[in-house]
């Protein structure tokens, strides 16, 4: 460190964010897959009797309608229209256009439920679910209650199973014309709303009886946790979107209905022409042609080697599109999430293997539909995808089969061997004093999530025999990654300023309210769509005449910038910096407000922030710039600062740390 005066300076008042603290955002998905005896099944007819039954025809785009609950009304104004106007439609239109399906050709009817959800196929009339004696008089959807107009006309039976009939007679125009695919969608504040910051729920409800595809589905969002923030909709959007796909078909409850190519089901049916139920989790058994379980028997952890039982699903898209992903040609297939409850199990793709696919159980950072997901949803023999819809998952691409087979540690070690990066995982541990980096994609600032927790983690999960900085070695057992569903691995994430459980703002480059506020913009950071991520170089500096403060909290911030002539130009308090080559240390000295800011930013190569120019980084050399030239210097009375000047300690009315320092 080169400052002249660095030395001379009698304390450090180092501030540690003020009383702002730092979370990692995790909404976890609290999808609950329905019982099989909740869902209703219901014969559509097609009018083109010819077509056989199992001959499909995939060629349309899906059609979804939505239908609102009396209590989406309810919702204040604003949520609503973000709702209604925003977030629904974009939601919807993104499936429709991203999934095509064999059109219904009639509307869709609703099956009347029956008293304690005993429906029965009589053998003259086998199409239809009959109630015995009545059905209720309320059919809901989730939540909601199925308009009556809906509804199929209701047909019962004796206790005897004979004498089936239908009660009255449904109207000409029931149902819900021109859709494949019907939304309840209500806003209530339920007990499921409460649990881990719920943001939304859904599930489907009904079957159409010949393709078993659900036809019919609702969504609950929890009015309380709507937020109408712009640096909110993008996560609100995603998961309404994730929601949608649960009821499309991503769900645990539908895999024993898939169907390969020909419309065949992978999972016969058992005697009685229905599917067996798993009693653990109530739901039909589907056969290992869809989901398998493998074992892996070398798992290694801090202990040794220890097995993992893993689930995965193996239908040839998927698997075709997983082995591409991580270029691993014997990965049998993509690994289901094997943590967190019922509405997490087995119904989310696997967090340490997928990290941000927006299809894993838990929201943490920039979301993507990956074409893994789309595989998914064309096997299920349902849809056909449309693939240039997907959006592109950077985690663990192209890292190969060490990356998808073996436990984090035994990767993290290879690649220490090897000399190679870590990432996507990390090891500096998330502790005070912050230090942030860039994330991959220099999209936002970023904290390691390796913390330390007040118990020991279960030996399957303790990934490090060795972590800088923590010397008593009992204590390794305690640290591992925030974010249980990676199993634990810790990894580079995004983050949420927190003061008083209220977010205050994101980490993310790209949006202007993410900016600090003035008074605590140290590092000289401007937030908007044309930022990116900076790593600084040292902690920083600001000094007035009769003060200094330096800031505890460093590593990273977004900084504006242009690809201007094959080069970086950042914009720094209003003046512009050119970064010549890789890794260039930029010192910033600049007067903002009467505080001179002091710190030191690096270069990013220019093929990383600027993929449409020709770039001219030189070989690391001097600076031929003329940063040098943008220095502000602070003046004190008649005379510039002076290095040996005694600084004066301003008493802060938040919370800080006082050192003593003397070198
Ligand atoms: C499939 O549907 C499309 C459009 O509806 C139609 O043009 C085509 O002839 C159909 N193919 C078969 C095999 O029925
Ligand atoms: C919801 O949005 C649709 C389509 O944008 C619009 O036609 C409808 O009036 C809106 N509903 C309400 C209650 O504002
Ligand atoms: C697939 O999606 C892309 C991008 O939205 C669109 O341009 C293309 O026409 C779609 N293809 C089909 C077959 O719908
Ligand atoms: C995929 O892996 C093979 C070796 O297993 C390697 O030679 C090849 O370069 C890899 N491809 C990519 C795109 O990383
Ligand atoms: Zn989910």
């Amino acid at each position: 460190m080169n400052h002249d005066f660095y030395y001379l300076i009698l304390f450090y008042i180092l501030l540690i964010n003020f009383n702002l603290f730092i979370v990692t955002v995790g909404h976890i998905c609290n999808h609950i897959p329905p019982k099989q005896k909740e869902i209703g099944f219901v014969h559509l007819e097609s009018k083109s009797h010819n077509r056989k039954q199992r001959d499909i025809n995939i060629s349309n785009n899906l059609r979804i309608k939505v239908h609102y609950d009396s209590s989406a009304f309810e919702l204040p104004r604003d949520k609503f229209n973000v709702i209604n106007n925003t977030i629904l439609p974009q939601a919807l239109d993104y499936w429709q256009k991203a999934l095509q399906v064999t059109p219904l050709e009639t509307p869709i009817i609703i099956s009347r439920k029956c008293p304690n959800h005993e429906v029965l196929f009589p053998p003259k009339n086998p199409k239809h679910q009959h109630c015995i004696e009545k059905c209720e008089p309320k059919t809901t959807c989730g939540e909601v209650v199925v308009p009556e107009e809906h509804l199929d006309v209701c047909r019962v039976c004796n206790k005897e199973f004979a004498n089936c009939h239908d009660v009255g007679k449904r109207p000409k125009d029931a149902g819900v014309k021109d859709a494949d695919f019907v939304f309840y969608i209500s806003a209530i504040q339920t007990e499921r709303c409460q649990k881990g910051a719920t943001v939304a729920y859904a599930a489907h409800c009904q079957q159409e009886s010949q393709t078993e595809r659900p036809i019919a589905g609702h969504a609950n969002l929890c009015p309380r946790s709507i937020s109408t923030k712009p640096q909110d909709l993008a996560t609100l959007l995603s998961t309404v979107k994730h929601e949608i796909l649960h009821a499309l078909g991503f769900s645990i409850s539908l895999y024993a209905y898939f169907r390969d190519k020909k419309g065949i089901p992978l999972t016969p049916k058992g005697k009685n022409g229905r599917h067996e139920v798993n009693k653990e989790l109530s739901v039909p058994e589907w056969s290992e042609k869809v989901v398998r379980k493998i074992k892996r028997d070398k798992w290694l952890v801090r202990s040794g080697y220890m097995t993992k039982d893993i689930h995965m699903v193996v239908t040839p898209r998927v698997v075709e599109e997983v082995r591409n992903h991580f270029n691993c040609s014997k990965l049998e297939g993509a690994e289901l999430e094997d943590q967190g409850e019922d509405g997490t199990i087995l119904t989310h793709w696997e967090k340490r293997v997928f990290e941000n696919e927006a299809m894993t159980g838990t929201h943490t950072q920039s979301p993507v539909y990956s074409r893994i997901t789309l595989a998914f949803m064309e096997d299920t023999g349902w849809y056909k995808p449309n693939y240039s819809m997907a959006q592109p998952l950077e985690w663990g691409k192209n890292l190969g089969c060490d990356f998808a087979m073996k436990s984090c540690k035994e990767w993290i070690d290879k690649r220490r061997r090897d000399g190679k990066s870590i990432h996507p995982f990390c090891e500096k541990v998330k502790e005070e004093p912050l230090e942030t980096e860039c994330n991959d994609a220099r999209d936002a600032v970023a904290l390691c999530n390796l913390r330390r927790y007040d118990v020991n983690l279960p030996p399957l999960y303790q990934n490090f025999d060795s972590i800088k900085g923590v010397g008593q070695k009992f204590l390794l057992d305690r640290y591992g990654g925030s974010v249980s569903l990676a199993d634990y691995c810790p990894y580079i994430q995004e983050f949420t300023w927190k003061s008083k459980d209220v977010v205050v703002r994101g980490s993310q480059c790209q949006f202007v309210e993410n900016s600090p506020p003035q008074d605590k913009n140290f590092a000289l950071e401007s937030y908007g769509p044309n930022s990116r991520c900076f790593n600084h170089k040292e902690k920083w500096e600001e000094r007035a005449c009769s003060q200094s403060r330096h800031w505890q909290h460093w590593g990273s911030g977004c900084y504006k910038y242009e690809c201007v002539d094959g080069k970086i130009h950042l914009e720094i308090a209003n003046l512009t910096y050119v970064c010549d080559y890789k890794d260039q240390e930029i010192k910033i000295q600049r007067l903002v407000n009467g505080w001179l800011h002091m710190g030191t930013i690096i270069c990013p190569s220019c093929d990383e922030l600027c993929p449409n120019s020709i770039c001219r980084d030189l070989i690391k050399t001097k600076t031929v710039s003329d940063n040098e030239n943008k220095k502000d210097y602070l003046q004190c009375g008649s005379h510039y600062y002076q290095a040996n000047q005694t600084v004066i300690l301003v008493h802060l009315i938040f919370f800080y740390y006082f050192y003593s320092y003397w070198r």
